[in-house]
């Protein structure tokens, strides 16, 4: 599980620290969930300047609570690959070994990087290459260039090559495959295609949140709309009136669709204003309808 993005160029400003610190801070809740679920967690953190993510690096590790730190050398938006980083830095491989270096040695924590195949092209053997020589204890490979952001589709022949150059070369490192899974079982498949150590998945937890439990293969009405409920409830706890409102809105398809009057019930929550509202809608729903369970 990573934590939020969290970008090492806040750190130098008492500001950006005290707002890099904010994320960084994993709540009683999420404390008490990674504990039941024995879940590791990991602290993603991305910019350009080696110096940077060395001092992201020990303040990580003071801060605690950390299973690793991942380098985000992957995020193809605009305004990030302006400033150099993220996916700006794929083949800048003297930068990357510095960057990855410094990381290192700022704490004991095991650094991974997340990536994509290349900027316009795909120069997966070079760059591949160059991060099993860093040193890495892991590598996610999203199977897109910067170019194709997120709409063209993932080709996991890349996550299969990256597999056989870490193969031939005998390093450690665990490389772990992004791209189009669309469901547990498929991540399971293109796991055993590519002989990739793991599968990571994005978009497909919005359309099942159910992907990581495979037992539940159709969710029924009142799963998804308790679902809904508990996750607007942990918004409420969490951010308490930090966070605007509607940015909770992007949620509620997951949860309201596939069934008859999702549609209305929908609508009736993208007008909400509050997270009581949207609760009070749905227990409503919930209460009010005479679906089969
Ligand atoms: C809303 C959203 C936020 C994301 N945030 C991050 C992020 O903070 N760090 C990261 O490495 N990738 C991030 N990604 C990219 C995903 O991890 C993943 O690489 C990408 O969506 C491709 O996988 P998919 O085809 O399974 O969605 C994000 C993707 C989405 C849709």
């Amino acid at each position: 599980m990573f934590t939020e993005f969290v970008s090492v160029d806040g750190l130098c400003h008492p500001k950006g620290r005290d707002a890099v610190m904010h994320r960084l801070y994993i709540n009683d809740t999420e404390q008490k969930l990674l504990k039941n679920t024995n879940t590791r967690l990991v602290a993603q953190i991305w910019g350009n300047d080696p110096e940077k993510f060395n001092q992201a690096s020990k303040l990580i590790s003071e801060l605690g609570g950390f299973d690793g730190i991942d380098i985000n050398m992957g995020c193809p938006a605009a305004k990030i690959v302006k400033q150099g980083a993220c996916s700006a830095l794929i083949g800048q491989n003297q930068l990357v070994s510095e960057i990855i270096q410094a990381t290192a040695e700022g704490s004991s924590l095991p650094v991974s990087v997340k990536t994509r195949t290349g900027i316009k092209q795909h120069i997966t053997e070079e760059w591949i290459s160059h991060l099993l020589s860093c040193n890495l204890s892991a590598i996610t490979l999203h199977a897109r260039t910067q170019k194709m952001m997120s709409e063209k589709p993932a080709d996991w022949n890349h996550v299969k090559t990256a597999v056989e150059i870490r193969n031939k070369s005998n390093i450690p490192v665990k490389i772990i495959g992004n791209g189009d899974v669309s469901n547990y079982s498929h991540g399971i498949e293109l796991i055993k295609y590519s002989g990739a150590d793991g599968a990571m998945t994005g978009r497909g937890i919005f359309s099942d949140p159910w992907f990581f439990n495979p037992d539940v293969k159709t969710p029924s009405i009142k799963q998804k709309l308790s679902l809904l409920l508990k996750h607007v409830q942990l918004f409420e706890n969490t951010w308490e009136s930090s966070k605007n409102y509607n940015i909770l809105k992007r949620f509620f398809k997951i949860y309201v669709h596939g069934f008859d009057g999702a549609a209305a019930l929908r609508a009736q929550l993208m007008e909400t204003k509050t997270a009581t509202e949207a609760i009070s809608i749905t227990s409503g729903y919930l209460k009010n309808s005479d679906f089969q369970e």
